[in-house]
């Protein structure tokens, strides 16, 4: 059974003060009945950089995992601004989200790079959280699927399906329209192309990896709408950005009812 995974995205919000009080407060929410509540189900927080050493040392010991919201595809080297996994390592990251939409669209980002930074993710032993999603225009013009397809097949170059099968590998569904917009994607709408993508997955990586490979939903995710999308067999948890910076919020989210 896959383990479903609630991924907080705090994208460029929260100091190292403000995010390492959001992980306390976070724990002392979900830490009473962890072993319950956590025993189908996953949590991970990504913190801006900086905010990574503060929020890991009040994490520890936590049942509560460590994210990165981007990666380098180097080690090291000339490369201004950077950061790499083996910088990451040390903190006690385990997960990496690459390809965001607003890395694609506003970063420039291209499926090339982001499949370098999929393999050096892999290779470093981090688990790539690979985001891909259509725009507005696309959704309208019924593309939706040949974006996504797209993006996954471009994404994955290169990845065999080996770092798929110990189940280091997720893949979450954002419609770029439904990012910090308030609006989502219908719970059938979201299954479907998580269904295509799990098949899509079946055929590059094997229908094993397929089967344990984790597919989150993300866009606009609130505690109103998480148990409908959480509830379907398809879609193994949500990737959360602004319902994720509140531990109300987010403690609730991760309450999500999943059957
Ligand atoms: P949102 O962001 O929940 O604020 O829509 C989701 C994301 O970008 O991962």
């Amino acid at each position: 059974m896959r383990k479903k995974l609630i991924a907080g995205n705090w994208k460029m919000n929260l100091t190292a003060d403000e995010g390492r009080a959001l992980a306390l407060a976070l724990r002392s929410q979900i830490e009473p009945d962890a072993p319950v509540l956590l025993r189908d189900r996953e949590v991970m927080v990504a913190p801006p950089f900086v905010a990574i050493p503060a929020v890991a040392q009040a994490l520890a010991g936590s049942p509560i995992a460590l994210g990165a919201q981007n990666v380098h595809y180097e080690e090291r080297g000339a490369f201004t601004g950077e950061v790499s996994a083996p910088m990451l390592l040390p903190f006690g990251v385990k997960f990496v989200i690459l390809g965001h939409s607003e890395r694609r669209h506003i970063f420039d980002e291209d499926d090339a790079l982001i499949a370098r930074k999929v393999g050096a993710a892999l290779s470093h032993g981090l688990t790539p959280i690979l985001c891909v999603g259509e725009t507005a225009q696309e959704h309208d013009e019924g593309r939706a699927l040949e974006v996504v397809l797209g993006q996954l097949d471009r994404g994955l170059e290169g990845t065999a399906s080996a770092a798929a099968l110990d189940g280091r590998m997720a893949i979450a569904y954002e419609p770029v329209w439904a990012i910090g917009t308030g609006r989502n994607a219908s719970p059938e709408d979201a299954e479907a192309v998580h269904r295509a993508i799990r098949a899509r997955l079946a055929e590059r990586l094997g229908r094993e990896a397929a089967a344990i490979t984790r597919i989150l939903y993300g866009g606009s995710v609130t505690p109103q709408n998480v148990d409908v999308l959480a509830g379907r067999p398809d879609i193994d948890g949500v990737l959360v950005g602004g319902a994720s910076l509140k531990a109300d919020s987010f403690a609730r989210i991760i309450r999500a009812r999943t059957g």
